[in-house]
């Protein structure tokens, strides 16, 4: 049987040990104000972001984002199992830990139900996939032809039919609980009856990056909203950290040292046919911060592709916000624009490959597009008026960077491209210590702490 470690030891064990000693026995840490510094043992860098915070007993990184407790700090450095960690930090303190035999059942519980919900979501995704092929799949077979899918893409992404009414719930019933059922958002339950969430639609199952179904995306055939129907958030997916169409290409030629990032199902697949193999799409919401770490642990070299509408523009802003945060000189980030109107799709369809190509050469390095960016804003004559207010601007974008080499040669091309005083730029620094001073404030990191650990 396995053991189980209870919560209120866990709490005497953080209360009894400091993450300073500890963190310092392993990485030297020099003190800065009430906290303490140091450079991050878990990503490469030359300035010091990783910040130990005494009262609070947490670290954070600025750089990368790893924080934690001790024991979180225990395993990623000394690569441990939870229960090791607490076990090293037990001896530490002259603690032995109080085993509990019989709650572990609850653990395994929850083990079981999660591989459970595996289970039923890889079976869906079967059954969709099946029915695709099936009699009842003509009108989906139809519509993608008519979108230029070919089987082979068909198979790879294992694209299905959602028939009507509540067949899914009928095939798989027998075999899963309505429990398990409703916890993956495969059904839905109303007015004491039950049904299938996905009626009549194009089934894009989401893969994580072991390859396991987690969720699903499900095209309406026509203009019936919404035209994308998503899996809800569930134990078993997060869209904020999952890319689709990452477990195909991380398999694919390229070995996922390059990634071509789109807005869109359809994009990844159309790319997929061209020969693209590498490329994910963010599911339904801006690319942000844990898609920006996702892509770091994936790729070297990463083409963010926004479509040619507003919302890819301002889609296009969010990335770079979420880049300039976690800025790391060792990966190089591009951004291309499709033409007005046009989605990778649609572009490939009317214009091929050398097109996407063709865009792809010409992709902005973050500096590029950010000043681009500020051109379109502001206009290359300006007012006192309008440079005040693009002043305030770079101000704030400078103000999201925390690599400070790279914050001083922004600084430097933004104020030679605008011709802007000093007094704009050195303004910086004094916002970007108040930005992290907020973000240091114990109460808003462990909102941090909590959300991650979920
Ligand atoms: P788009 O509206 O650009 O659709 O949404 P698309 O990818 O071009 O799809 P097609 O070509 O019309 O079939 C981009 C992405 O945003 C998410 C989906 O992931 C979609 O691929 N989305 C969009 C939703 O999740 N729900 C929606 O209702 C719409
Ligand atoms: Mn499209």
């Amino acid at each position: 049987m396995t053991k189980h470690i209870p919560k209120n030891f866990i709490e005497q064990i953080n209360a009894r040990s400091n993450i300073v000693t500890l963190i310092d026995a392993r990485v030297p840490l020099k003190k800065s104000g009430s906290n303490y510094k140091a450079c991050c043992p878990f990503h490469q860098e030359k300035t010091p972001s990783f910040n130990v915070s005494e009262s609070g007993q947490f670290y954070h990184c600025f750089g990368c984002g790893a924080s934690g407790d001790s024991i979180r700090f225990l395993m990623d450095f000394d690569n441990l199992t939870f229960q090791e960690a607490v076990e090293s930090l037990a001896q530490l303190n002259g603690m032995s830990v109080p085993y509990e035999e019989n709650t572990s059942v609850v653990s395994n519980k929850e083990k079981e139900f999660y591989e459970l919900g595996l289970a039923c979501l890889h079976d869906a995704a079967l059954f969709y996939y099946q029915q695709f092929y099936s009699e009842s799949g003509g009108l989906a077979r139809d519509y993608l032809r008519k979108r230029e899918i070919k089987k082979r893409s068909v198979d790879t992404f294992l694209l299905g039919y959602a028939p009507y009414g509540n067949q899914l719930l009928e095939v798989l019933k027998d075999k899963y609980s309505l429990d398990v059922l409703q916890a993956v958002g495969l059904v839905g339950h109303k007015d004491g009856r039950f049904y299938d969430w996905f009626r009549h639609r194009i089934i894009f199952p989401i893969f994580n990056a072991k390859g396991q179904v987690i969720a699903f995306g499900a095209r309406a055939f026509g203009d019936e909203q919404p035209k994308y129907l998503n899996s809800p958030e569930t134990k078993w997916f997060n869209k904020r950290y999952e890319l689709y169409g990452l477990h195909q290409a991380l398999r694919s030629k390229n070995k996922g040292k390059t990634l071509i990032v789109t807005e869109g199902y359809m994009d990844v697949i159309k790319l997929w046919q061209y020969g693209l193999t590498y490329s994910v799409a963010a599911l339904g919401t801006a690319v942000g911060d844990t898609h920006v770490t996702q892509l770091k642990k994936r790729a070297e070299k990463v083409y963010f592709s926004f479509d040619g509408d507003q919302a890819g523009e301002k889609a296009a802003q969010k990335a770079l916000e979420a880049i300039l945060k976690q800025y790391d000189e060792r990966y190089q980030w591009r951004f291309m624009f499709m033409p007005t109107g046009e989605d990778p799709d649609s572009l490939l369809e009317k214009q091929g490959i050398e097109a996407f190509h063709s865009i792809m050469d010409g992709a902005l390095k973050p500096s590029d597009f950010l000043i681009r960016l500020l051109e379109k804003q502001f206009g290359e004559t300006r007012s006192v008026e309008t440079n005040a207010r693009l002043a305030q601007q770079v101000q704030s974008w400078l103000g999201f960077i925390t690599d400070e080499v790279y914050q001083h040669f922004l600084k430097d091309a933004l104020k030679k491209h605008f011709a802007l005083p000093d007094l704009v730029v050195s303004r910086v620094n004094a916002k970007t210590v108040g930005a992290i001073l907020r973000l240091l404030n114990p109460l808003f990191l462990k909102n941090v702490l909590l959300k991650r650990k979920v």
